[in-house]
């Protein structure tokens, strides 16, 4: 595969972009931050079904860490990741730097509701959500893209910006990739090189938990003895549990007690160690 074109100011993106326009291809965009894994990769197989050119950005994201979490520590590996992109079919990637992306004097943040404020991530990362839609309105805008894909691993993510898409009618598909998992099923991701081997050994308890725990949905348990249940076995298994939610597929709120398996969402997000960990499975 050929190297993808490295852009790295938002004017060389619009000249790439134009230029692929021109062309007439539909331009899809994967935004990363870095640090890339076979979920990743997968992504770029995802929107090739919809856009003819592709790029990829790579740009850890400042105003998405609140002060006491990881960005400094955050994995950064460019160098890796543009070998992996040039593996796939990935046209440019787009890597600026962060006084490209905020200037000195910059003063915008998108302010949320909706399903960003349904007590998931946001009841433990507040500040987090407004610096995600923030990036993510931005590359969305800087790239022009037709297309844009994020992973399901996400979930909460996902649902933010499909709203965020929505409601600024930013004339872009978003889709959304099944969620790539290591075959002892955890889910990947960046974070996970912050394991160590004890935690790494126990860390796919909760894709195993959150399974267990879509069964007992389907098998018409009260919502909310399963998820007690999973939280308690979490936390016996040696993780400080945030949440394990059983919550309505697309608004994120809490469902009816009565509502069909087909309808829900189960999602966790617990610390093993000092990592933080989330995941989510659909209940049908
Ligand atoms: O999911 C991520 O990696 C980030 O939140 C995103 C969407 C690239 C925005 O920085």
């Amino acid at each position: 595969m050929p190297q993808p074109v490295l852009l790295d100011t938002i004017s060389a993106l619009r000249i790439w972009r134009n230029a692929e326009r021109r062309d007439g291809k539909r331009v899809g965009l994967v935004p990363t931050m870095g640090a890339l894994h076979h979920g990743h990769l997968s992504l770029v197989n995802v929107i090739r079904e919809e856009a003819e050119s592709v790029v990829a950005s790579i740009f850890v994201n400042p105003t998405q860490f609140a002060p006491t979490e990881d960005f400094s520590k955050y994995p950064r590996a460019f160098e890796r990741d543009l070998e992996l992109l040039s593996e796939v079919d990935c046209d440019a990637v787009f890597a600026p730097q962060v006084s490209e992306m905020y200037p000195d004097g910059f003063s915008t943040a998108i302010s949320l509701a909706g399903p960003a404020t349904v007590g998931l991530e946001d009841k433990f990362r507040p500040t987090h959500f407004t610096g995600v839609a923030t990036v993510v309105a931005k590359l969305l805008l800087q790239s022009n893209a037709d297309v844009a894909v994020f992973g399901e691993k996400d979930y909460q993510q996902l649902a933010v910006i499909r709203q965020l898409v929505r409601d600024l009618d930013l004339r872009v598909t978003i889709l959304g990739a099944p969620t790539i998992r290591e075959e002892d099923g955890l889910a990947m991701s960046s974070r996970n090189v912050y394991l160590t081997g004890r935690e790494r050994s126990v860390a796919p308890l909760i894709h195993q938990t959150l399974q267990e725990a879509a069964e007992a949905v389907r098998a018409g348990m009260p919502f909310d003895a399963i998820e007690r249940e999973a939280s308690a076995a979490l936390t016996d298994a040696g993780f400080e549990v945030d949440y394990v939610a059983i919550r309505d597929a697309e608004t994120l709120r809490e469902p009816a007690k009565d509502a069909a398996p087909g309808t829900l969402r189960l999602l966790a997000a617990a610390k093993i160690g000092s990592t933080r960990l989330i995941d989510n499975i659909a209940t049908e």
